[in-house]
């Protein structure tokens, strides 16, 4: 038995914090947003024991520290089934360590695809309560489509889909960990937010201009040295055409959305020719479903 599921990668299309938890956490608002880039990720069941993963990218960890063998683990471990052989084969296109929940995308595709293959019939909100085990991203990419996410990411409310439109998403040579980026945010002391309930009402309107303005990251404010990168790409996304820019997630990816392809395609042609890790994609606000 074997299935191949699409793992997509999401945007932040605004990024909030409101406070500390007091499990280390932090309680998020954020608009999330899926894209057409994605990686591929096979899953074959046999006989067998043991969970044996492989990639496309040589120094990716193939052990269960890699987030995607993990899902495997966690799925018959809290469902308690008799175990068998999972074959997982991934072929990244994503970006690594990038803001774009590329990990959390392939442990999504995991726990989707065992659910799928094993027939055992677990409903959205229940491959969520799992994903949430591995990852706070994880229980937004099970379905995708764009959300408002809260708490720590897991507590998922359908928006209005973005309008269709072209993206640049763009990702400097430098990673920024997520655990130190989060420790440099002061709650109190955010002096920017972004306007959430303003984009929440600009996606009622499908007015694609009036979401593109209010992309905004808090974490954008507390980026030092290097990690400042980001905002040269964000002017030179402006520069270009585009109508809107944001670092996604804890970085260092920065998007932009364009509503004209050609636009987009050449502000890609641009940034591309600085910052190899550059790509042309579009948005996909469909929710996920099975075989697509
Ligand atoms: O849940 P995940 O493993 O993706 O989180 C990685 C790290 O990001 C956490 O250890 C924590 O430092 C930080 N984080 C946070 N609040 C969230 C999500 C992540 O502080 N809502």
């Amino acid at each position: 038995m074997e299935i191949q599921v699409q793992a997509y990668g999401k945007l932040n299309l605004s990024l909030d914090i409101l406070q500390r938890q007091p499990t280390g956490y932090h309680d998020m608002r954020m608009v999330m947003e899926t894209v057409a880039l994605c990686d591929d990720v096979h899953i074959a069941i046999s006989e067998g024991d043991s969970v044996q993963l492989s990639t496309n990218l040589h120094y990716l960890p193939v052990d269960d520290s890699n987030i995607a063998a993990e899902a495997a683990e966690v799925f018959f471990q809290e469902l308690d089934l008799p175990r068998r052989q999972v074959t997982i084969h991934i072929h990244k296109r994503l970006p690594v360590s990038a803001g774009v929940a590329g990990g959390s995308a392939n442990a999504a595709a995991v726990l989707r695809g065992l659910n799928h293959l094993l027939g055992t019939g677990l409903r959205t909100e229940e491959l969520r309560h799992l994903g949430l085990m591995l990852g706070s991203d994880v229980p937004y990419c099970i379905g995708g489509g764009t959300a408002l996410a809260e708490g720590r990411g897991e507590i998922l409310t359908p928006l209005p889909s973005l309008p269709s439109c072209h993206i640049v998403i763009c990702k400097p040579k430098f990673s920024i960990s997520t655990p130190s980026l989060f420790g440099k945010i002061d709650c109190a002391k955010i002096r920017h937010r972004p306007d959430t309930s303003g984009m929440i009402k600009a996606l009622e309107d499908g007015c694609l201009g009036q979401v593109a303005v209010r992309l905004y990251n808090v974490f954008e404010d507390v980026l030092t040295g290097k990690q400042r990168d980001v905002l040269v790409i964000k002017n030179a996304l402006f520069d270009t055409g585009a109508l809107g820019a944001a670092m996604t997630g804890t970085g260092p990816s920065v998007f932009g959305l364009f509503e004209d392809e050609q636009v987009a395609r050449a502000a890609y042609e641009q940034l591309k020719q600085t910052y190899p890790e550059t790509f042309l994609t579009k948005n996909r606000s469909e929710l996920l479903t099975m075989g697509k």
